[in-house]
């Protein structure tokens, strides 16, 4: 029997198990446990985890940016299980976070992606597709100016604004 997924805002409980999971999904940047720690405590009303059994094999991790004249949410990290790819969790994880009562203002989602993230690209077309919202890319933060050449260039993509 197919054990159900359950979607919910994580709690600072959940922080480790983030590790784990952003570390098993590459090309993902593992972050520090603390800074994994924060993003399930203090940014928890932005943030989703998918449990499957006891098993965490789903987050989505953002914050609003803070000094932005329009409200946005930036999505910091989307990272699901190799076992429950394809099923429409990611989509599902990042609808569930903007259909929260305290995101109904929310105009503009944010997300950086390298250029060769195929799977990120196809998700966040997916997404403003759905939500009949407009793309755009930029640089946001450049391979050489940034990171010294030590990262590719991250790509800001910018869906909005949000009507639906
Ligand atoms: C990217 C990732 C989160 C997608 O998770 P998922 O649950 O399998 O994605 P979904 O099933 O919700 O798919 C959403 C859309 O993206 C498309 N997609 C997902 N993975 C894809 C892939 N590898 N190649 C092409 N398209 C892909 C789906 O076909 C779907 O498109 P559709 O709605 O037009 O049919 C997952 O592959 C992952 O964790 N990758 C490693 C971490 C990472 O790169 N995260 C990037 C976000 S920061």
């Amino acid at each position: 029997m197919k054990e159900k997924l359950i979607l919910r805002p994580p709690e600072a409980t959940d922080g480790m198990a983030l590790f784990d999971l952003v570390a098993r999904c590459s090309p993902l940047d593992t972050n520090s446990s603390y800074c994994n720690l924060l993003q399930v405590s203090h940014f928890s009303d932005t943030a989703v985890v998918a449990n499957r059994a006891s098993q965490l094999v789903g987050s989505v991790t953002g914050y609003r940016l803070p000094n932005s004249t329009s409200p946005t949410w930036f999505v910091w990290q989307v990272a699901v299980d190799d076992s429950a790819r394809g099923l429409g969790l990611a989509k599902q994880m990042l609808l569930d976070v903007l259909a929260r009562p305290h995101m109904a203002d929310i105009e503009y989602i944010e997300t950086t992606i390298t250029r060769d993230n195929e799977a990120s690209w196809a998700l966040f077309r997916s997404l403003a597709r759905q939500l009949q919202a407009s793309l755009s890319e930029s640089v946001m933060f450049e391979q050489q100016a940034h990171f010294q050449g030590r990262h590719a260039t991250e790509y800001l993509v910018r869906i909005g604004p949000l009507t639906l």
